[in-house]
């Protein structure tokens, strides 16, 4: 399930065909054309430099499906670092959710920014990941769409899916549901319900069997959650590979913010959302300080977990850096 795959660079280069098609004169050398044809080839060229900075909201080209509480957030935020990638704001939930979805495609094409010949449009919706419906839904308005897909450790996904609910509840003066309340069966066995919420999310080699019936492996982009947090300019520059992007993305974009523990934009760095003289982090909401959790339900949390691991690294023959750390843990347990 790795890089490169030509269906993005040949819509951006449809796209950019059908916008700044040219004239066949323009193969000939300009010092021997007649002066009308010369004029006519600079008030074309002029044409196309025009047409090129015309803005209009496309559908988009790729979408970050998910999963949930991976970094999806700052994905997409600083991938809005290279200069031709467009973002939709907020999340769009229009393939997951009914209403939306019925509200039909140019409604959403109205979610998407502006974008000119050539950017890449992006929008990203967990739940797009874990919604039955979504994939056929994806495959029906573009068949060769992109789609981009940030994992990271099943168990500390699913801790960090209690802190959310920790911070709602305190947030409206309610007490938190202890988490074993929220991922293990009822009957005080310490086994994990594998039909529990937190718990489905993360079975991530489920969910994406089922956009494997639609779309091809080269289709689907994944990310290292753990890798994006600890060395977010080599993940990105994979998917703007992936993206048939120019490489823009570097290192100097990032710096590691102590008080927050993650990287952050730096000063005076463009992005989707312009530039600040100051560094820019997520917000407060991301990078949580985690609830502790009982040492007990961690190790059922992790025996659940490792046998679908496995069953991932079969689906997409990658071992990402937590399998290798937790079969180490379970070495020396
Ligand atoms: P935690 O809050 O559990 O630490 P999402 O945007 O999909 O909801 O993912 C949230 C997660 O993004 C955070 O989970 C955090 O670990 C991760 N993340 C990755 N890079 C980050 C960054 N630079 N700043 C803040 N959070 C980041």
């Amino acid at each position: 399930m790795v890089i490169p795959i030509p269906c993005a660079v040949a819509v951006v280069g449809i796209l950019h065909q059908t916008c700044t098609t040219k004239s066949p004169l323009m193969h000939t050398s300009p010092a021997l054309m007649p002066q009308s044809a010369l004029a006519a080839m600079v008030e074309s060229e002029a044409q196309e430099e025009e047409e090129e900075d015309i803005r209009v909201r496309r559908l988009p080209q790729a979408i970050v499906i998910g999963a949930r509480k991976c970094g999806t957030r700052a994905l997409l935020d600083f991938l809005e670092v290279h200069p031709r990638v467009r973002a939709a704001r907020g999340e769009v939930h229009y393939f997951d959710r009914e209403e939306r979805h019925n509200l039909g495609l140019s409604w959403y094409r109205g979610q998407m920014p502006l974008s000119r010949p050539g950017d890449v449009t992006l929008e990203k919706s967990p739940a797009y990941f874990v919604t039955e419906a979504a994939p056929a839904r994806v495959w029906r308005m573009n068949t060769s769409i992109q789609l981009i897909l940030i994992l990271r450790d099943p168990v500390a996904r699913v801790v960090s899916d209690y802190a959310q609910h920790v911070h709602r509840r305190v947030s409206k003066d309610l007490p938190p549901k202890p988490i074993e309340s929220l991922v293990l069966t009822r009957n005080g066995d310490g086994r994990v319900n594998p039909n529990a919420k937190m718990v489905q999310t993360s079975l991530y080699h489920r969910h994406l069997r089922r956009w494997l019936r639609y779309f091809k492996p080269d289709q689907i982009h994944l990310v290292d959650g753990d890798r994006l947090v600890s060395q977010p300019h080599s993940e990105l520059q994979q998917v703007e590979d992936f993206l048939g992007l120019k490489r823009h993305i570097r290192p100097e974009h990032f710096v590691f913010n102590a008080t927050k523990g993650f990287y952050c934009l730096a000063p005076s760095v463009s992005s989707g959302r312009g530039k600040k003289r100051r560094q820019r982090c997520l917000g407060s909401e991301k990078g949580r300080r985690h609830p502790s959790v009982a040492n007990s339900t961690l190790t059922a949390l992790r025996h659940f977990f490792a046998g679908h691991d496995e069953r991932l690294v079969q689906l997409t023959g990658r071992t990402f850096d937590w399998m290798r750390r937790n079969a180490q843990q379970f070495g020396e347990e």
